[in-house]
């Protein structure tokens, strides 16, 4: 058995998308566990970029097969256009992508109920609008609608009416009209024609390619400091982030993960509303965000970004037993005079703290305590050997790892598939 679990260990969107690209070549199966459309994992191949919202970053893997795991909430509208948005390429999907059964559907109540409480929220949490947190409210209720269900005519009229009864008072309290019935009944017999021939049991698959000694690869969507348990609270997503949610939302037992990998930027980008005590407001992070093309792969927002966060990475790599760490974009840092790295909080009152606050409002106030890195010039884009790094950056890896206690395996340098440094086993 041999399984591997990649994570994001910031806010999301670490570059988590072109490490599973990468990955995926070593891979039988690639699973997405969690998340929904709210997430966008880019994967660039010879200068062609590749979006992927819901479809799992493996797919442009000619060996890998791939799997949207029961965890994950699916817009199967959202999906359809990412497969026809791939197959228009020449990107064969037929018998390479399939579908948990068991995943939950989001609805286009679900996105409007996501946006409607969004307007009206005093305290935005900045959601993608995707309807994810309705989706999974749906599910914990147990009044949500799954893909099994897109083929059971009787059934699949039964649960949408009675979600669409527990809804109607929320939809009159907003102002919005109730959705109908036959609309959404409509849509999902439209979705169950082109959903059938993916649709599968998702745990018999992982077991049987388990069976079968293949190696399976689970890719995380957002980050661990967006997971609704471990993150900053409330500002987070509706799903499990951390390792667990991918073990959850896939089904595979945890004694069958070997390497846990982290992903994490040299630097740290948040979007949305929410704590970033390492944030920018200044030129330093407007260049960062130029330099690092910063804007979110799924809203287009400009991403929040600030300096390396070591008590929240530390944090993020404890709770998830973080095996191997994936440094990205240190490009992106290539002509700064000075890096800096926050090695811990300090409150207005003048404490020291080094772990990363469980409450929110304490966030309040709390200034990042920074070591400063000399910083190094050049284009990596070329490299590919760590000694041919810049002695700097070199230094930089090396404190990273110190701290978060972590070994930095992988080192970005660059948007394409190529442009990555691996040291190999430890
Ligand atoms: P994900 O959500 O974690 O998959 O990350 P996103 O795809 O949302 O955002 C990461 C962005 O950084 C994408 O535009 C990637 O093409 C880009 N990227 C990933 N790794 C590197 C890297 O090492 N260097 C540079 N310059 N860009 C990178
Ligand atoms: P990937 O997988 C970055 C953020 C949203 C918002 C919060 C809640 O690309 O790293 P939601 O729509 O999930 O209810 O929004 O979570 N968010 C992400 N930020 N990358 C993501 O995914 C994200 N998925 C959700 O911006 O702050
Ligand atoms: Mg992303």
């Amino acid at each position: 058995m041999s399984a591997t679990a990649l994570i994001g260990l910031q806010w999301g969107d670490e570059g988590k998308g072109k490490m599973v690209d990468i990955l995926a070549a070593e891979a039988e199966l690639v699973v997405r566990c969690q998340g929904g459309s709210n997430a966008g994992h880019t994967v660039e191949v010879a200068g062609e970029r590749t979006v992927l919202h819901l479809v799992p970053s493996g797919i442009l893997s000619p060996t890998a097969r791939c799997l949207i795991g029961h965890g994950v909430v699916l817009d199967a509208e959202q999906l359809l256009k990412e497969i026809d948005a791939l197959e228009a390429r020449g990107v064969a999907t037929a018998g390479r992508l399939l579908v948990s059964d068991r995943a939950h559907l989001v609805f286009s109540y679900h996105r409007e109920l996501d946006r409607a409480q969004e307007s009206r929220r005093d305290e935005k949490i900045g959601t993608t609008g995707k309807g994810i947190g309705p989706c999974y409210e749906d599910k914990v209720a147990r009044c949500g609608v799954r893909v099994g269900d897109l083929d059971r005519p009787e059934a699949l009229e039964r649960r949408i009416a009675q979600a669409l009864e527990t809804k109607r008072s929320r939809f009159e309290a907003l102002g919005h009209e109730p959705p109908r019935l036959e609309e959404v009944l409509a849509s999902a017999r439209d979705l169950a024609r082109r959903l059938a021939p993916m649709t599968v049991d998702g745990v018999t698959v992982v077991h049987e390619a388990m069976e079968r000694g293949e190696r399976i690869f689970l890719e995380g969507a957002q980050g661990s400091l967006l997971d609704i348990d471990l993150g900053t609270y409330p500002f987070v997503t509706s799903s499990n982030a951390n390792v667990g949610g991918l073990l959850s939302g896939s089904g595979l037992p945890a004694q069958a993960l070997t390497r846990v990998i982290g992903v994490c930027k040299a630097y740290a980008t948040r979007v949305g509303s929410g704590p970033f005590p390492t944030e920018l407001e200044d030129e330093t992070g407007a260049r960062l965000r130029e330099r690092g093309n910063e804007f979110g792969s799924t809203t287009g927002r400009p991403r929040r970004c600030g300096w390396f966060d070591g008590p929240a990475m530390r944090f993020a790599v404890r709770v998830n037993g973080v095996t191997d760490i994936a440094l990205t974009k240190v490009d992106v840092l290539s002509g700064f005079e000075r890096i800096r790295f926050a090695r811990a909080y300090e409150t207005a009152a003048g404490e020291r703290h080094e772990a990363l606050p469980s409450m929110v409002d304490d966030f309040e106030g709390l200034r990042p305590v920074y070591e400063d890195f000399p910083g190094w010039e050049g284009e990596l884009g070329g490299v590919r050997r760590y000694e041919d790094l810049p002695a700097e950056l070199r230094r930089y890896v090396e404190a990273v790892e110190d701290y978060c206690g972590a070994r930095v395996r992988w080192i970005g340098v660059g948007k394409g598939r190529e442009h990555i440094v691996d040291r190999g086993e430890g």
